[in-house]
């Protein structure tokens, strides 16, 4: 088995941002571990450069890194590979949806499996779950790394602001560098077995989740652009036309205008709060986050680089 592939989830740029740069590491280290190989090598890793060119060109030739989205799961990837790294955001002490999704519908065979998660504050039983979703894989889980970044979970801790933001920014750097050197050397730890506390906290999480979505509101100010359709990893949004509330033509309810906005579809949605985040015109409402509020995302991504479809 040989390559390095790494998973990563991101609704925000910051798991984005930390996956890019290990994949920087981990390819530097495998480039230099392969000068001097056969012509054979350098062929099988060019074909994996074709795959990476339309996600983003800083990546490493010798690297794969694979955006985790509804569509890929529905194809139920083998992942077979030397090294694996599963990069992701916590929430509520837990696994995004398509997170735990992922590893169900996946079958693995890694020699080094690897996961690191941003967060805001605390991971709580993020690498417990995932070490027993690959148990029942018969797959270990061999390293895992917490990096503290930016906060995106505005609805309830608000917007963080200068300083701190700096400070986030500096420290997720810092973490995620750190992480990327202890891959490199494919480091061992330990992940506990068991957190009941963060088990209960995220099944909470999960069952409230489903009815979040209801109060997403779309503001006139959307311009039907379709950008939250487009970057949404969940598949939850539809662009649809809406109905005029007060018009009708022979008792039918007729369209409002020509323009497409986006319909939730709140059993799919993570609240990985992208669409929200990244609105151009920040047409989307949802408690304390109104079109006047400030928006969050990670200052060295770019929206093209989160689109999925
Ligand atoms: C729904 C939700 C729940 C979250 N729960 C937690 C949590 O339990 N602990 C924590 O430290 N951060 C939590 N966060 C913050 C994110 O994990 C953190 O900001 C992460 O870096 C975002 O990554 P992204 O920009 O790649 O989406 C949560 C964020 C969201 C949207
Ligand atoms: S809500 Fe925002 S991102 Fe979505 S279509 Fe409207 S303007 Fe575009
Ligand atoms: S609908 Fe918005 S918050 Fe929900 S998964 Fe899609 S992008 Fe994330």
């Amino acid at each position: 088995m040989d390559g390095i592939k790494i998973y990563y989830f991101s609704g925000t740029g910051n798991c984005l941002w930390t996956a890019r740069r290990i994949a920087e590491e981990l390819g530097e280290e495998r480039t230099a571990a392969t000068d001097g190989m056969t012509d054979n090598t350098t062929e099988a890793t060019d074909n994996i450069t074709e795959a990476d060119d339309n996600t983003t060109s800083q990546v490493p030739k010798s690297v794969e890194l694979v955006a985790i989205t509804a569509e890929l799961i529905d194809a139920r990837p083998a992942v077979q590979c030397d090294v694996c790294v599963l990069v992701f955001p916590s929430y509520a002490y837990g696994l995004p949806t398509l997170v735990r999704r992922f590893l169900k519908n996946s079958t693995f065979k890694v020699n080094y499996f690897a996961a690191v998660s941003t967060c805001g504050s605390h991971t709580g039983g993020s690498f417990t779950s995932i070490k027993r979703f690959l148990k029942k894989k018969k797959q270990a889980l061999h390293f895992a790394a917490e990096v503290r970044s930016v906060e995106n979970y505005v609805h309830i801790f608000g917007f963080t602001k200068e300083p701190k933001l700096s400070e986030r920014l500096h420290n997720q750097a810092e973490k995620t560098a750190a992480a990327g050197e202890l891959l490199a050397a494919r480091t061992v730890n330990k992940v506990r077995n068991f957190r009941p506390f963060s088990a209960l906290i995220n099944l909470l999480f999960r069952a409230a989740k489903c009815a979040f979505p209801l109060f997403y509101k779309v503001k006139k100010t959307c311009n039907g652009c379709g950008l939250c359709y487009s970057i949404c990893p969940s598949a939850a949004i539809t662009m649809v036309h809406e109905k005029d509330k007060k018009a009708r033509k022979s008792g039918v309810m007729v369209q409002k205008d020509d323009l497409k906005r986006p319909k939730f579809a709140a059993m799919k949605c993570d609240h990985c709060q992208a669409c929200m985040q990244w609105c151009p015109k920040r047409a989307i409402k949802f408690m304390r986050v109104t079109p006047r509020s400030l928006r969050y995302h990670h200052p060295e991504v770019g929206v093209n680089e989160l689109r999925k479809r």
